[in-house]
């Protein structure tokens, strides 16, 4: 083993399904509107998978534009690790798909279920494999097509998720670049807050369960609601705070899209003006594990983050579970 050095985000990217559903469509599947999800949520539309369209098909999609972005052949990847709570299938690994599919033939794989914080735990994970020396090139995906956990009765759940994915390549940087530090949270007594129950050990999929909808998401919305306020918050001033950062340091805040009104919660706790804060929720809804990078995609494609930025990302989510990284972004090349 080598000794610690930093990782680095060198490539982004990320893809949505084509199909939109605004919230137009939504007012004739559910008794909604557009008004209710736009001040409740933010949410405007979102993008749905198609019937042959599974999570590995977005993540290898987003994986791709990362790698092109990165100008890293998939040769060169160590490892892919994947983000997902709703894998192409209960195994294998989905990131075991996407290492085969885009040609990463000498990597390892597995997946990373954290909920919607599953970014954060994975691009943290990535990270210490590059730090620790064991690994050059490590390729992080989130992908999540939970319109297919969805009810499409329940309309307190189904008008707040929309599929998609992105990625980042991690590679070696100089010190005081890249990924700086992490925090990672769990609190397990939230189990029941928001699951998906059935179909693995505890209840194997039968016909009562598909009767009683335990295949798809059941969540406490307004328990959720408070836990995520607390901890998005929480989460980005414990991570300045391990790195001998302040928020007057960030450059760039990109939390989990769930719900403005919770974005804007943890915004103003860091005392963070609205241009130092990213949000597309209107856009795309919640992905889940595909919300951070994808906004981050969105973030430097459309210039927003520079060499020398300080970002922070944060996310929160099913477990329960939360964590933010800060990143410092380029090489120090061009600052
Ligand atoms: N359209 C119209 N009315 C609705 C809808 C809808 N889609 N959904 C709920 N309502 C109604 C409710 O029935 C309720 O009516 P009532 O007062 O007559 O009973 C009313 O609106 C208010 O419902 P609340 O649940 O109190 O609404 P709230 O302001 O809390 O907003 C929401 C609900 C948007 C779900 C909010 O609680 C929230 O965002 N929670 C966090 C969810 C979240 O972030 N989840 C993702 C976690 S990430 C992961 O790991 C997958």
């Amino acid at each position: 083993m080598k000794s610690i050095r930093n990782a680095g985000i060198v490539g982004v990217g990320s893809y949505v399904p084509p199909r939109v559903l605004t919230n137009q469509e939504m007012e004739s599947i559910v008794d909604t509107s557009d008004e209710w999800i736009v001040t409740r949520t933010g949410i405007r539309e979102r993008h749905i998978a198609g019937p042959d369209e599974a999570s590995s098909d977005l993540g290898l999609e987003a994986a791709r534009r990362a790698l092109a972005d990165a100008g890293v052949d998939p040769g060169e990847v160590d490892l892919v690790v994947t983000a997902t709570i709703s894998g192409d299938m209960i195994f294998p690994a989905t990131a075991s798909i996407i290492q085969h599919r885009i040609g990463a033939s000498r990597a390892a794989a597995f997946d990373i279920g954290a909920g919607c914080t599953g970014f954060i735990y994975a691009l943290t994970t990535g990270a210490q494999f590059v730090a620790s020396g064991m690994y050059e090139t490590v390729l992080v995906v989130g992908a999540d097509t939970l319109s297919k956990l969805l009810n499409w009765k329940d309309r307190t759940t189904c008008v707040l998720f929309g599929d998609g994915a992105g990625a980042a390549v991690l590679k070696p940087v100089p010190e005081g670049y890249g990924v700086l530090g992490s925090v990672l949270g769990s609190d397990g007594s939230g189990t029941d807050l928001l699951k998906v129950e059935a179909g693995i050990s505890r209840r194997p999929a039968s016909h009562e369960t598909v009767d009683s909808c335990l295949h798809t998401i059941r969540m406490a919305g307004s328990e959720v609601f408070k836990f995520a306020t607390r901890v998005m918050g929480e989460a980005a001033l414990g991570v300045l705070d391990k790195c001998g950062l302040r928020a007057e340091d960030v450059s760039l805040f990109i939390p989990h899209q769930a719900n403005t009104r919770i974005i804007d919660s943890a915004a103003r706790r860091l005392g963070l003006a609205p241009e130092k804060v990213f949000i597309n929720i209107e856009n795309y809804g919640n992905t889940s594990a595909a919300s951070i990078p994808l906004a981050l995609d969105e973030a430097v494609q459309g210039g927003k983050v520079h060499p020398g930025d300080l970002l922070v990302l944060v996310g929160f989510g099913a477990g329960l579970t939360w964590g933010a990284c800060a990143v410092r972004w380029g090489n120090g090349s061009d600052d």
